[in-house]
């Protein structure tokens, strides 16, 4: 779906999310939402906001997990996802603090990373899987942080980050040496499980990793081609990112 302007288009994904979750309230069900960080979701979540203020919209039904966290990262620091979600999202809704699941870079051994990951998957399981899935996308091909090289059926895991990604995370902490260089992701596998997945790209930076991923060979040198498999998912693009189709 191709947009004139990002604004547009968070406005119909927004709306998307909000008729979800009252058609799941209104049969006392949850709503189980995949959420990301970056630039690309903020808008969505003013959104999401703005209508919380003055539509009504509750999320008192709504479990959320997000996509990933940097490692190491205290959950204080501006820079952690944590921060990002709270900041502009979660201090702003409605949202029971205890559905609020987001990777922890806090933890320090391999044996602590590795039990999260694998509860991270239960919890996700436990709340029957999820129902809408938000992505960004990097320009290497990542989906949250499931570099080049990460597999179809990978898991929630700890990674390393690609050079590019790297260096396109330098805006936020200053400098190269303070970006971190590992980082807690779901897997792709995780997000493949997702009913519905809706990735947004905004702006002509993202338009050739926008052609590879949708018209490209489905590989894992590209991440994000492994979405043309998934049996429900949308790119909500504008016009720029759209610029190379
Ligand atoms: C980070 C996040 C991804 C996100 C990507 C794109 O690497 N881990 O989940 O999709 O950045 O970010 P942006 O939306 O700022 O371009």
């Amino acid at each position: 779906q191709i947009y004139e302007t990002a604004d547009e288009a968070v406005k119909a994904v927004a709306r998307e999310i909000a008729d979800l979750v009252r058609t799941k309230a209104a049969s006392s069900e949850k709503c189980v939402l995949g959420l990301a960080t970056g630039v690309s979701p903020i808008k969505l979540y003013q959104e999401l906001v703005r209508m919380h203020r003055e539509e009504g919209l509750s999320f008192r039904n709504v479990v959320t997990f997000n996509l990933d966290e940097y490692l190491p990262m205290p959950k204080e620091s501006e820079q952690s996802y944590h921060y990002f979600m709270h900041h502009h999202l979660f201090d702003h809704i409605d949202i029971d603090p205890k559905n609020i699941h987001i990777p922890d870079g806090t933890l320090q051994t391999e044996e602590e990373i590795e039990k999260f990951c694998e509860d991270y998957e239960k919890a996700i399981d436990a709340e029957g899987g999820i129902d809408l899935q938000v992505l960004g996308i990097g320009r290497t091909g990542h989906i949250g942080f499931n570099e080049p090289g990460s597999f179809i059926t990978s898991t929630t895991r700890k990674v390393y980050l690609n050079d590019l990604t790297i260096k396109d995370a330098i805006k936020d902490f200053g400098s190269r040496n303070l970006v971190p260089t590992k980082a807690i992701t779901m897997g792709v596998g995780t997000i493949m499980k997702a009913r519905r997945v809706v990735l947004l790209a905004w702006g002509e930076k993202k338009a050739p990793i926008i052609k590879a991923t949708v018209e490209g060979r489905v590989s894992d040198t590209v991440p994000a081609t492994f979405l043309q498999m998934h049996s429900d998912v949308q790119f909500v693009i504008d016009e720029s990112a759209a610029g190379e189709l």
